[in-house]
């Protein structure tokens, strides 16, 4: 299946693991007219490989998505930008997993699962809120219109007791079961705007989070989730898919 997108793309946290491959990828499927919007928490940062080679289709902007200021701030940013032509498609990337795994319950603290909520959750919350302003309205598709909500399979409470033994992250696991909520409300309440809102698991990928034993590449997990996302549609809105489209239950 090809990669068929384009128009205006926002990614959060784009300076290294998913989200970077993410821009690299896009870069490499969409053409003169596109742009994207690499959004990093601290563009100038010794990690933000992103802005090392910057082409003229990406515009790095800075945006830590725990803090409210900066998320308007981005928004202004991008909104004067996009202009009439609107945005097409946000991809909420950006995500923390604390404390480091497998974050038992005794070693959870209540600062933790604040931390992680307010990046995980309110980010893309806010995120979704502002896509609304500068989307561009029309056909559900992530060509035209989307949100696309990085989750995880272990957001899955169905899923949960085949993989809680092997890791807990009670803030990330719970956190993420809230951005489904989320993926699941936005969907509905966006339908009527033509949006398409999905969350998608990318597959257990060696980055910083996945960590060195995952047996996938950020390359190989990009390349499956941007094909897939080429081919969704009304259908798969409120649904939380795999890298190949594989439906997940929530
Ligand atoms: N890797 C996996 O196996 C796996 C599996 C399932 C789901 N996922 C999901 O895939 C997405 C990407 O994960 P990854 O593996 O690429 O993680 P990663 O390597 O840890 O990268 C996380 C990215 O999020 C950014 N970020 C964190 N907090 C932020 C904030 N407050 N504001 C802006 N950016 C922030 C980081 O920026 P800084 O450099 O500034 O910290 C970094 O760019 C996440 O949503 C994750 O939950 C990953």
């Amino acid at each position: 299946m090809s990669v068929r997108l384009g128009g205006n793309i926002l990614v959060t946290g784009s300076n290294r693991g998913i989200g970077l491959e993410l821009v690299k990828q896009l870069l490499d499927n969409t053409g003169q007219e596109d742009h994207i919007y690499a959004c990093c928490r601290e563009p100038e940062g010794a990690g933000a490989e992103v802005r090392l080679s910057t082409p003229p289709q990406v515009t790095i902007v800075q945006l830590d998505t725990s803090d409210e200021d900066s998320v308007t701030a981005a928004v202004q940013v991008v909104g004067e930008r996009v202009t009439a032509s609107g945005l097409n498609l946000l991809i909420n990337n950006a995500a923390i997993n604390k404390p480091a795994s497998p974050a038992l319950l005794s070693a959870t603290s209540k600062a933790d699962m604040m931390e992680v909520f307010e990046t995980n959750v309110a980010g893309p919350f806010l995120l979704a809120k502002f896509h609304l302003l500068f989307c561009f309205c029309g056909q559900m598709s992530c060509r035209r219109s989307a949100i696309i909500n990085m989750s995880t399979l272990v957001s899955s409470i169905e899923k949960c007791p085949q993989n809680f033994h092997i890791v807990q992250m009670y803030p990330y696991r719970t956190s993420k079961a809230a951005l489904n909520m989320l993926t699941r409300c936005l969907a509905e309440d966006f339908r009527k705007h033509s949006i398409l809102v999905t969350g998608v698991h990318p597959g257990w990928v060696i980055t910083d989070m996945g960590g060195k034993e995952a047996p996938m590449t950020p390359q190989q997990s990009v390349l499956g989730m941007l094909s897939m996302m080429s081919s969704l549609s009304d259908k798969d809105s409120g649904k939380l898919v795999d890298w190949m489209g594989n439906q997940i239950p929530w």
